[in-house]
């Protein structure tokens, strides 16, 4: 049995095609990298989509974008998410102005919070950027009332959605509710295949501009920013190969996140719900959240778990570390983890 646990229907096509890659000659810049490109085309329903090597290069692409096109020049993040995130924004050579602060029920900042960071923001919103993370598998609940209030006060919305592929929020395809939004299939992730990400927007000067980006504008010759940040064509093969059974992953999980929250339910045990309000998560993680107590006071006989979401907060929030803890889910989890898992929630 493999240690990477990916669908067999996923493991089954890549191998069928990986030689058309090898007698083509075409390892990069090839067909898996525009197959790759309709397919998420097609899932998310925007209007562009981009490869690239990782979430992080497309952010910093973006951003770069947002820098010299848009006139860009200052952003806010989020408290709690990646560190990388902190480290993305200042390679784009942006000045981080603010943290926005995060909610424990959801780990991400709600409406009200972005509203605060925004109203404190002593700059020209015409020169700033909002880049919010989708954290642990579920869209920022509040991000179509964010999207709608950043945009009638001309700040642009990036967003992360490196935990969120294949998750929505009313219908709608995380990495679509800013003007630009990026998948990581980072092997750590809900649907993951080793390295990459996708880029997609609905404003196609940035999709264009973002296109050319990833090859030195070399055709063009145009633009004074650009660097190769693309997937080569095996990785493309593989990224495609696993999306293509994303619905069988988010399946397996939530089925194995259906026994965990019965027993949650029965035993008054707070989790963060990806199932809610027309928010479809894809279980990147199962989080128990504990927002008046430490978690290991709370609910000390829980001791199978997996990392934590973060354990440190960029910025305020220095209690979400240890007011949240998180269970072992992914994709063909053993039965006997299952197992283990629901006999200390009992307890
Ligand atoms: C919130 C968040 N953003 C961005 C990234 C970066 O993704 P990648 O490793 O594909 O660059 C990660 C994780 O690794 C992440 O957790």
């Amino acid at each position: 049995m493999s240690l990477v646990k990916i669908p067999k229907k996923s493991v089954e096509y890549f191998k069928k095609h990986q030689d058309e890659i090898f007698e083509s000659g075409n390892l990069a810049e090839g067909p898996w990298n525009k197959k790759l490109s309709e397919k998420i085309l097609e899932f998310s329903g925007s209007k562009k989509a981009v490869p690239v090597n990782s979430n992080g290069s497309g952010l910093v692409a973006i951003l770069l974008i947002f820098k010299t096109y848009f006139n860009r020049k200052d952003i806010m993040i989020q408290s709690n998410t990646m560190y990388g995130v902190k480290t993305i924004v200042g390679t784009a050579g942006f000045n981080l102005v603010n943290y926005i602060d995060c909610q424990i029920d959801t780990l991400m900042p709600n409406f009200e919070n972005v509203k605060n960071a925004i109203e404190n923001y002593k700059g020209n919103k015409k020169q700033l950027v909002v880049m919010l993370s989708d954290i642990g598998g579920i869209i920022n609940p509040d991000i179509e009332k964010i999207s709608k209030f950043l945009k009638s006060n001309d700040i642009l919305l990036l967003e992360d959605a490196a935990h969120s592929f294949g998750s929505t929020l009313n219908g709608k395809f995380a990495g679509t509710f800013g003007d630009a939004g990026v998948y990581s299939y980072y092997s750590t992730k809900a649907i993951f295949a080793g390295e990459g990400g996708v880029a997609v927007t609905n404003n196609e000067e940035i999709g264009n501009l973002l296109q050319d980006f990833i090859a030195y504008d070399r055709f063009k010759q145009k633009m004074p920013i650009g660097c190769n940040i693309r997937l080569s064509e095996i990785q493309a093969l593989m990224i495609y190969s696993v999306v293509d059974n994303y619905k069988e992953i988010i399946s397996n999980k939530t089925e194995i996140a259906g026994n965990f929250m019965d027993v949650c339910k029965k035993n008054e045990i707070n989790f963060i719900s990806q199932n809610e309000n027309e928010n479809i998560g894809n279980y990147y993680k199962f989080t128990i959240i504990s927002p008046e107590d430490e978690v290991v006071k709370k609910y000390p006989k829980i001791k199978t778990t997996t990392s934590k979401v973060y354990d440190y907060a960029l910025g305020n929030n220095k209690d979400i570390p240890s007011k949240h803890l998180c269970l072992p889910i992914w994709y063909g989890l053993d039965r006997s983890i299952i197992n283990n898992v629901l006999k200390e929630l009992e307890r």
